[in-house]
């Protein structure tokens, strides 16, 4: 768990807590285009202002990087003197903000960490403040990258990596557009849903996953059809803070691993990627995770008022379904320019992420995988 995390409104003071501790308490702060077009990093430089912090903004981070772009942003702020990072941003920002929390000043390369990422060692404090209702990884120890020559995604897994202080502000995600609401906290339910289904599931990170799983079940559409419903966007914003938590105490299983390759060639968004293939997944491994949809439905939907076990899995697969229907993400993969001749690169690829699939309930054959693949390409 990140040591400091704080959850409300107006929080941007608690950033002195860390800041002041530290020799050199110069900023970089991490953001990207789109949230600085929306003004949130304001609140940010006028309390730097206000308390006669130095800071720099790097704003450069384009949608789910590269690893060759982070090496590159890495280089570019090499020619700053920080000693402490803040990121305002989705998951883009900051995961690349945590990669190079890792990478400044260190004798590694991103490369090195992709071989091997027991290496990596905090070079420097971070502060994660997300901004979309999704990744969860101002609590994960993951950062994803695209590896463009194998047209694919990868986790670089490392707990150094956890940020000191979390900031889960609400002001950040007021007028956080509906589709980017919608496409993120579909991820974030995936990560709740995945991990409680996993079979790296502990007590922790099922307590921890089913919390995640309500506040999204139960506040998804309300938030993504009345824009002003603030405690739904709220609500939103702990399950996702949840499902990294449950993340790095879990990991995420079949969805997410079939989901890179998509997310890798096509650059369809994470959160869209995952809720195509979520309900396909979820009923494919219906007959290995059926206690647990059902024991999650008894949590979530305590009025299901359903008898058996495999109603209850049944019930929560169609409200997946219903869930992803409603916040209006497509169910296939028509639109994104994916064909019948894709199969065996997405098939090939997906049977690489062994991190992710390992966790899954049920073994995936390449049988399996090419009729999960099939049912979502038409
Ligand atoms: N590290 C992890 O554990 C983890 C988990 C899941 C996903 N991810 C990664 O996170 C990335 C996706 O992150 P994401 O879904 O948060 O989206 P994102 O960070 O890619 O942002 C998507 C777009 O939304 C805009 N945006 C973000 N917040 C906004 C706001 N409040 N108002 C207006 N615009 C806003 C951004 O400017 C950007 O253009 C992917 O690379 C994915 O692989 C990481
Ligand atoms: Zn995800």
């Amino acid at each position: 768990m990140p040591s400091s995390i704080y959850a409300g409104t107006d929080l941007t003071e608690h950033l002195g807590e860390l800041i002041k501790l530290q020799t050199n308490q110069n900023v970089l702060l991490f953001t990207d285009k789109g949230i600085e077009a929306n003004h949130l990093v304001d609140p940010l430089t006028a309390y730097f202002k206000a308390e006669g912090i130095a800071y720099e903004i790097e704003d450069e981070i384009k949608p789910e990087p590269s690893y060759v772009q982070v090496d590159e942003l890495l280089h570019k702020v090499s020619q700053y003197d920080f000693g402490v990072i803040v990121a305002i941003g989705g998951g883009s920002v900051m995961d690349a903000a945590k990669l190079i929390s890792l990478l400044r000043g260190a004798d590694y390369t991103i490369q090195d960490l992709i071989k091997d990422a027991s290496i990596a060692k905090k070079q420097v404090p971070s502060v994660m403040i997300p901004t979309t209702t999704g990744t969860g990884s101002e609590a994960t120890i993951n950062a994803i990258v695209t590896i463009p020559e194998k047209q694919v995604k990868f986790g670089i897994v490392s707990g150094s990596m956890l940020p000191d202080l979390v900031l889960l502000d609400v002001n950040n995600v007021r007028k956080l557009p509906k589709s980017i609401l919608a496409a993120s906290a579909v991820d974030a339910l995936s990560h709740c849903v995945e991990c409680y289904t996993s079979k790296n599931a502990t007590t922790f990170s099922n307590d921890i996953a089913a919390i995640g799983a309500r506040y999204i079940f139960q506040n998804i559409v309300a938030a993504y059809s009345e824009p002003d419903n603030i405690d739904a966007r709220e609500a939103l914003l702990m399950g996702a803070f949840y499902g990294g938590v449950a993340i790095t105490a879990s990991g995420t299983t079949a969805v997410h691993a079939l989901s890179y390759p998509l997310g890798g060639k096509f650059h369809i968004a994470h959160g869209v990627s995952n809720a195509i293939l979520f309900k396909q997944v979820m009923a494919f491994n219906k007959d290995a995770i059926t206690p647990q949809l059902a024991s999650l439905a008894d949590f979530v939907f305590a009025d299901n008022n359903l008898a058996t076990a495999d109603e209850k899995a049944d019930f929560m697969i169609d409200k997946i379904a219903e869930i992803v229907k409603a916040v209006d993400i497509p169910t296939d993969l028509k639109q994104f320019g994916v064909k019948m001749e894709d199969l065996d690169f997405l098939i090939d690829s997906a049977l690489q992420q062994t991190r992710l699939l390992d966790h899954n309930m049920k073994v995936l054959t390449r049988a399996d995988v090419e009729q999960i693949y099939r049912s979502v390409l038409n």
